[in-house]
């Protein structure tokens, strides 16, 4: 029997308002709908989703569907589309083929519209999912605020190249835009969290104070089988979802990141970003199969490399740091046509970590330097350590257009490690662009 979809609208109106993210303590936040982050948006696998963006903002924005297999002209960035000027309406419409935990955000001038809010969660959902006590979504985020709680700006010279160098980390830290909040669960109950970091570079390495948790999915979708672990890592664009109880009754513990050593000039600290109170008993109805479902393998691990791609960084004497995509900065990539395996290497030889992020595309890791992944997963965002080669596999199925690739960490990406390239129908003829420098950004730093 046919399951029955629908078509679902939403409203999002991007403004700048005031948000409290602790009692008394008060930004001036750009996001949608007078909330940050903005609403979750929902469906369930097979649904039309229509989502018309408002731009009531002083610049143009897009808005990007971060992990759906979306059709090019909806990917929201500025090759996809023309931006949505102030005043302007623009109707996003999509389905959405799987479950798993997405996101959205502002793709145009990234670095200031990200940084004060412009994002928020789609979650789909399927009726395999695991049957849990409780669904929450916690998106992990940080702004950097002075003493009068504004923005800062990052000044010439010294502290403009730390935060192109880091990536912008704040000393805010947020889950759902809110300053260390509580979080309540019932003990004796089960319930799935669904991470999302969207930070502009803060590698978020989730603890819970050494309990345990299962690891179930992450940015698309379920993995084979629920892994149980005490700490994982969340990088930039990523997302994991975890199974976390039962608890004790009275039980207080915090969410926490860990130090993780990604080569800052900012020393990595273990920081908290939560409580979780554990209150009255409730019973339970969850289970967690140790078979979540199946995920066949895209390629063979030694299926030879369609595509090397360098990602380096070197000194500018332009922007004081330029980060490369093969040696240049915001390139334009070579197509690539339906229904043809890329194999793509991907080599970090920068000595800084990378969250590598494909547009409209899940890919499997085949390798990391020789090494195969400890377990199968369809990512669309995945950390390439310092001096590594990740080998990544995927297959463009029909949706010809401009997508794109590039490091999540803001700062990095707006500095040029980002590359447009085509997904083409091998039946037509093609015009090739020319293959670098195309796309220069056109963000100004008026506001920096
Ligand atoms: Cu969430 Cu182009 O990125
Ligand atoms: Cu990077």
């Amino acid at each position: 029997m046919k399951k029955q979809t629908k078509v679902i609208e939403y409203n999002l109106e991007a403004t700048e308002f005031n948000w409290e993210i602790s009692p008394g303590k008060t930004v001036k936040a750009w996001g949608f709908n007078k909330q940050l982050p903005g609403p979750a948006l929902g469906a369930n696998v097979g649904d039309t989703l229509v989502i018309r963006v408002t731009n009531k903002l002083t610049e143009p924005t897009t808005i990007h569907w971060h992990g759906l297999s979306l059709p090019a002209s909806m990917d929201g960035t500025d090759a996809s589309q023309k931006p949505i000027a102030p005043g302007e309406t623009f109707e996003y419409r999509f389905g959405v083929p799987h479950a798993g935990t997405f996101w959205y955000h502002s793709h145009t001038n990234e670095t200031f519209q990200m940084e004060r809010g412009l994002y928020g969660a789609l979650v789909v959902k399927d009726e395999t999912d695991p049957v849990t006590d409780g669904d929450k979504i916690f998106m992990i985020d940080d702004m950097k605020l002075d003493a009068n709680n504004e923005f800062t700006k990052p000044a010439w010279y010294v502290p403009r190249v730390v935060e192109t160098h880091d990536g912008r980390q704040g000393n805010t830290l947020l889950i759902n835009g809110k300053e260390n909040p509580t979080i309540d669960v019932h003990a004796g109950q089960m319930e799935r969290w669904r991470f999302i970091n969207s930070s502009s570079a803060r590698y978020f390495l989730l603890h819970m104070e050494g309990r345990e948790f299962k690891l179930i999915g992450t940015d698309g979708g379920l993995l084979e089988s629920p892994r149980t672990v005490t700490e994982v890592l969340i990088t930039p664009g990523e997302r994991m979802d975890i199974v976390v109880g039962p608890f004790n009754e009275g039980e207080t513990f915090l969410i926490e990141s860990l130090p993780y050593n990604r080569t800052t000039f900012l020393r990595p600290k273990r920081e908290s970003f939560g409580t979780v109170k554990v209150g009255e008993r409730r019973k339970s109805t969850a289970f967690t199969p140790d078979t979540l479902r199946k995920i066949e393998p895209v390629a063979r691990q030694d299926e030879p490399v369609t595509r090397k791609i360098k990602l380096s960084v070197g000194p500018s004497l332009k922007n004081g740091m330029d980060f490369k995509v093969n040696d240049h900065v915001h390139v334009n990539d070579k197509p690539v046509k339906v229904g043809e395996i890329q194999i793509w290497e991907i080599n970090n030889v920068s000595l800084m970590d990378h969250p590598f992020h494909l547009h409209g595309f899940f890919f499997q890791v085949l390798d990391e330097n020789g090494r195969q992944p400890e377990y199968r997963a369809w990512k669309d965002t995945y950390n390439i350590k310092p001096r590594t080669k990740v080998k990544i596999a995927w297959i463009p199925d029909n949706r010809p257009g401009t997508w794109m690739y590039h490091c999540h960490i803001l700062e990095h990406h707006a500095a040029g490690m980002m590359a447009n390239f085509d997904v083409i129908d091998g039946s037509k003829p093609y015009t090739e662009k020319p293959v670098q420098h195309m796309h220069h950004h056109q963000h100004t730093h008026r506001h920096m």
